[in-house]
């Protein structure tokens, strides 16, 4: 069993599709296992996306995710970091596969609706960085 990182973003949140996201999760089989809402620091924000920081959407894409309240998620299943990401669809909403999450719902690169980790290591910090593991009820 594996487990990943999700986010409902900002723009998400704020639009109301927090409930649609969540449904999809649950109908492709991936188990919620741990949920929070939260409005991410700047500090948090920087660091969260500390692999970013040298790139010219660093800034923009801080001031967006600290723009309003996000949820937080763990979630578990067979493959989760890979379905979870074919959930979501490509970074870019107009490059994402019908049906995505993104591509349903996304504005643009930057306003996605979500986020995933991509890959084991990632998927464990980023775990351990918002959720201790009395939180994470499999
Ligand atoms: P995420 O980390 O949020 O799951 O998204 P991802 O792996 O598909 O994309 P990544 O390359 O890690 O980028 C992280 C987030 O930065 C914003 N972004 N903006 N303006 C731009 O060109 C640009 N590129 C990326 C997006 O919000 C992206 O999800
Ligand atoms: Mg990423």
């Amino acid at each position: 069993m594996e487990r990943t990182f999700a986010i409902v973003k900002p723009d998400a949140v704020r639009r109301g599709l927090t409930g649609d996201i969540l449904k999809r999760i649950e109908a492709s089989g991936l188990k919620i296992v741990a949920l929070r809402k939260i409005h991410l620091s700047r500090v948090d924000a920087e660091k969260f996306y500390d692999v970013h920081r040298a790139r010219p959407f660093f800034s923009g894409l801080c001031d967006y995710m600290t723009s309003g309240p996000v949820v937080i998620l763990v979630l578990q299943g067979e493959g989760a970091i890979s379905k979870w990401r074919q959930l979501m669809g490509a970074t870019d909403p107009k490059n994402a596969d019908t049906g995505t999450i993104r591509k349903d719902f996304g504005i643009d690169v930057e306003k996605n609706v979500t986020h995933g980790s991509d890959a084991p290591e990632t998927a464990a910090q980023e775990i351990a960085f918002f959720f201790p593991a009395r939180e994470i009820l499999a």
